[in-house]
């Protein structure tokens, strides 16, 4: 019998208590969340032809006479290379670019196809876009005539007339003579919200469904990128998207179930973006910089701490330019300038990601010491490194205890069984001392990374135990987030992850609808539920925690069952003046290994309605289920 005390704990559980980690991983940004269809769209990558190919066509023989492309180079600027198409005698010349792992196209959709384009010398002055399907068939069609020799953007609208998953975008060039061209570009037109060079609609929307409390962005380990140079600077990806300089994605091979040569990060999806996808979204934004130290997983170079100015300095400006008052400062200014003049309330801050031992102390010292001198309201989120526990961690947190950071990230992909064995896990932690976000963690059922690391119903459910005890907990977790959270099925360099996509369709895993049952099911304070005075913590294979939404006047209770047996629980409560029926929302599945997959969602949660007799719940809490019960209290 589950005792639940209706006298509130005194304990508030954080707006922010769920919320989503969004890393540039396994095609997330470009290719993913940011809509952008055209690889190399500004033939900036290392090998800057990278993605565009000539096709064989009616045309060309293997050995092209019909032309040729030749890139230029500026490396004064950010936007360092164009290509110039050279195009033989009345011949014609095609370019063809792949997409990422193709385009995908939806029948009658619209599409805004663009360029940024010079006439050159001859008759050159017009160029066709086509998408194909996979078999070259031509699914739409646009031409734009080219006026002078000026670099001007140039764009049409297509219309798609089938749905294809793996297209691809043919540009065909006539006459004789050459053409200039840079930032070649397509997106749809349904994308989030409508925004002109959008997010990707069906992605943001999951993200929205989860009400998450905050988004932390933009990683991981691209914060602090394989080499310092190679970090992310927020500076370098606001502003025109043409000018925003492309670096190597820190994922571009390593790490790799398989080889991802082509992963580079172009930042259309940057800080404007991240801080105006928070506002969308009612998230918190929480942005992570690098605080002088690269990928201690990789090369580990350390800027020396009379080289950190420029690293403190980006953090400070960041706070100005999410806040700052535009009559008053350069960084608010510029923020109106790109559109938006009101603040996006920046309440978090988090210096360096995975960072660990005595180098990483001394530098957040320097960041600490920086930002509280100007910005005393900022919470600091500092890191504990990648581990869970020993010497490394133990060493961060005694440290940085030292220091008074408000959040300490800690990062954990463990077993389920690990999840079960650590319900309890924040039980022990000093009241007094710093907060804790669990800033990544994920079950990983399986060895390898491999692909056998899938989201089943086994890691969800442990992980749905493990949060009861993060809720039970939540005067010391104030921020959870599971990580990572995208993966393109073509592309992915980490599994298992919150939300698979393709280039047409995404699925939610069984994990993505437990941290949506957590998030919509918050509440606004904590309510103990015990058995025997002892919190649920795997007693005959129960996890449980309680709020109540002081809002909403309801009594939220979750149960998380792992055995295999059904269980009847009995809940019985102190002055439960609740109307005679609840909500009870159940998330099972028929087995461990069972996952969800694209337009196979098994695994979703269900709800019902039972009545409750006497201020009494009886209920049946199915084998290896989450259960969530709600009821309205007067
Ligand atoms: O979430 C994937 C990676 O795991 C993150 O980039 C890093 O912070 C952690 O090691």
């Amino acid at each position: 019998m589950l005792q639940l005390d209706m006298n509130s704990t005194g304990i508030k559980i954080q707006p922010t208590m769920y919320g989503v980690f969004f890393e540039d991983i396994n095609q997330a940004a470009d290719g993913g969340l940011y809509a952008e269809l055209i690889k190399n769209r500004s033939f900036e990558f290392n090998e800057p032809l990278m993605g565009w190919k000539q096709p064989k066509t009616q045309y060309q023989s293997e050995n092209p006479d019909s032309g040729y492309a030749t890139v230029f180079s500026n490396p004064d600027k950010t936007n360092h290379n164009y290509v110039r198409i050279s195009v033989n005698n009345d011949k014609v010349y095609q370019l063809v670019n792949e997409g990422f792992r193709g385009i995908g196209i939806r029948k009658e959709a619209y599409y805004d196809f663009s360029g940024i384009l010079s006439k050159g010398e001859g008759n050159i002055s017009a160029v066709k876009a086509e998408l194909l399907d996979e078999n070259n068939k031509v699914v739409s069609s646009a031409v734009i005539e080219i006026k002078d020799s000026g670099w001007h953007k140039y764009s049409a609208v297509m219309k798609a007339s089938e749905t294809v998953e793996k297209g691809k975008l043919r540009l065909t060039f006539t006459g004789k003579g050459t053409l200039m061209m840079d930032m070649i570009s397509l997106f749809p037109q349904d994308t989030w919200k409508g925004r002109k060079g959008g997010l990707r609609k069906d992605l943001v929307q999951k993200l929205y469904d989860l009400e998450p409390g905050f988004i932390r962005f933009p990683g991981g380990c691209i914060v602090e990128g394989r080499t310092l140079a190679n970090r992310y600077q927020w500076k370098k990806t606001i502003g025109d998207v043409a000018d925003r300089e492309l670096i190597i994605n820190r994922w571009n091979t390593e790490f790799a179930h398989r080889s991802s040569p082509d992963y580079f990060q172009t930042f259309g999806l940057g800080f404007m973006e991240y801080f105006q996808l928070a506002e969308d979204l009612g998230a918190a934004p929480l942005p992570i910089l690098s605080c002088g130290m690269a990928c201690q997983f990789n090369t580990g170079e350390l800027a020396g701490l009379e080289e950190l100015e420029p690293y403190v300095q980006d953090a400070l400006d960041l706070i100005e330019f999410a806040n700052g008052d535009p009559a008053a400062t350069k960084w608010g200014k510029l923020r109106a300038e790109l559109g938006h003049p009101e603040p996006f309330h920046l309440k978090f801050i988090g210096v360096g990601n995975e960072q660990w031992g005595p180098d990483y102390i001394d530098r957040y010292a320097i960041f600490e010491q920086a930002i509280h001198s100007k910005y005393p309201e900022i919470s600091i989120v500092s890191g504990s490194g990648p581990y869970s526990d020993g010497e490394y961690f133990e060493y961060g947190w005694k440290e940085l205890k030292k220091l008074n950071p408000q959040l300490i990230d800690e990062h954990y992909y463990k077993s389920p069984q690990w999840f079960l064995e650590n319900a309890a896990r924040y039980d022990g932690y000093s009241r007094s001392g710093p907060k804790v976000f669990a800033g990544e963690y994920a079950a990983h059922s399986g060895s390898g990374n491999d692909g056998s690391k899938r989201n089943n119903w086994e890691a969800a459910l442990s992980e749905a135990a493990f949060m009861t005890g993060l809720e039970r907990n939540a005067d010391v977790v104030c921020m959870s987030s599971y990580a990572p959270l995208f993966a393109h099925i073509d592309n992915w360099q980490w599994a298992p992850d919150l939300i698979w996509f393709n280039n047409l369709q995404s699925y939610a895993t069984p994990s993505y609808y437990v941290q949506q049952l957590f998030s919509l099911n918050k509440g606004t304070d904590l309510l103990r539920i015990r058995e025997n005075g002892k919190a649920m913590i795997g007693q005959q294979k129960l996890y449980a925690s309680a709020v109540k939404d002081m809002l909403k006047k309801e009594v939220i209770i979750k149960i998380v069952n792992v055995d295999d047996q059904d269980k009847e629980a009995e809940i019985i409560a102190d002055h439960l003046a609740v109307e005679k029926k609840m909500s009870k929302t159940v998330l099972t599945a028929l087995k461990p290994d069972q996952t969800n997959t694209f337009g196979q969602e098994n695994i979703v949660p269900k709800e019902y309605g039972e009545p409750i007799k006497k201020g009494k719940i009886f209920t049946a809490i199915p084998a290896k289920s989450l259960v969530i019960l709600k009821m309205k209290y007067r």
